[in-house]
């Protein structure tokens, strides 16, 4: 699929890994990109090819109303999401269930609104932003969010051959690290969000399912053919 000439929409397109798929497809060509986005006003990009649409993942009615404006999307990036930091066994299981609801039930809805304008263009392409975590869990603050990115993860495979009859790419990113405000109190290395849409995109180009953009992502996906050892460390001795 070329970027050039494309119409993207991007949710939570006002910061982070979001803001950089912004700037990375005006700046391959598309003809137009949505800013889909919690806050409108918060969008003041100069360039005229930016259009600013009210969604919010938990607002169903937003979705669909920003899908029945948005009717000439060729390429749609699934980029919104949270983290709330919640352990699994310990914390409120509100929070559980809001990290669920935003990146797997919100990510759907947003799938489900926009799949019929993806068939109207003759397939084109959607994006969903992964994660390692989606592979695989660490022992703090993030076993709910774990939980959320792996569900995300086999939605994009489900939504992938549901959508093969009508030609759709769906791409799923997995990353470590990246410099946003998501990972602001992380202490580990990180990696450009740019780079993250720099990689997703030239895989939409070259048509490629699934885009591994560093080294923590690369890793795990090849221990998870492994003893879980080697993630986990060995089981509890007798
Ligand atoms: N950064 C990383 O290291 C990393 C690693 C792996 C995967 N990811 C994934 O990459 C994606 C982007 O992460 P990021 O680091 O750029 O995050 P970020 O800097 O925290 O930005 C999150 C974006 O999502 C939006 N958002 C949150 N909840 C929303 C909702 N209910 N409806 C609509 N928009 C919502 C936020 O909007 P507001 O400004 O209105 O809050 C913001 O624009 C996420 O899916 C994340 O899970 C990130």
């Amino acid at each position: 699929m070329d970027i050039a000439g494309s119409t993207a929409l991007v949710t939570g397109a006002n910061r982070g890994i979001g803001r950089c798929f912004v700037d990375e497809l005006l700046a391959r060509g598309a003809e137009r990109v949505y800013a889909a986005v919690r806050s409108p006003e918060t969008i003041t990009a100069s360039d005229p090819r930016v259009s600013p649409l009210y969604l919010d993942l938990l607002d169903e009615k937003s979705i669909t109303d920003a899908a029945a404006v948005a009717q000439d999307v060729t390429l749609l990036v699934n980029n919104a999401g949270i983290a709330t930091g919640a352990n699994l066994l310990t914390d409120d299981l509100d929070d559980v269930r809001r990290d669920l609801e935003t990146h797997l039930f919100g990510t759907l809805r947003v799938i489900r609104a926009f799949a019929p304008v993806l068939a109207a263009h003759g397939g084109g392409a959607i994006v969903n932003l992964l994660s390692v975590l989606s592979w695989a869990a660490t022992p703090q603050g993030s076993g709910s969010y774990s939980v959320a990115k792996a569900a995300e993860w086999n939605m994009t495979n489900g939504v992938r051959v549901e959508l093969a009859g009508q030609k759709t790419l769906v791409q799923g990113v997995h990353l470590g690290a990246a410099d946003t405000d998501m990972m602001a109190d992380t202490d580990a290395p990180k990696i450009d969000p740019l780079d993250v849409a720099r990689a997703s995109l030239d895989g939409v180009q070259s048509n490629t399912l699934e885009v591994l953009v560093d080294d923590p992502s690369r890793f795990v996906k090849a221990a998870l053919a492994g003893d879980p050892a080697q993630l986990y460390g060995p089981a509890p001795a007798e």
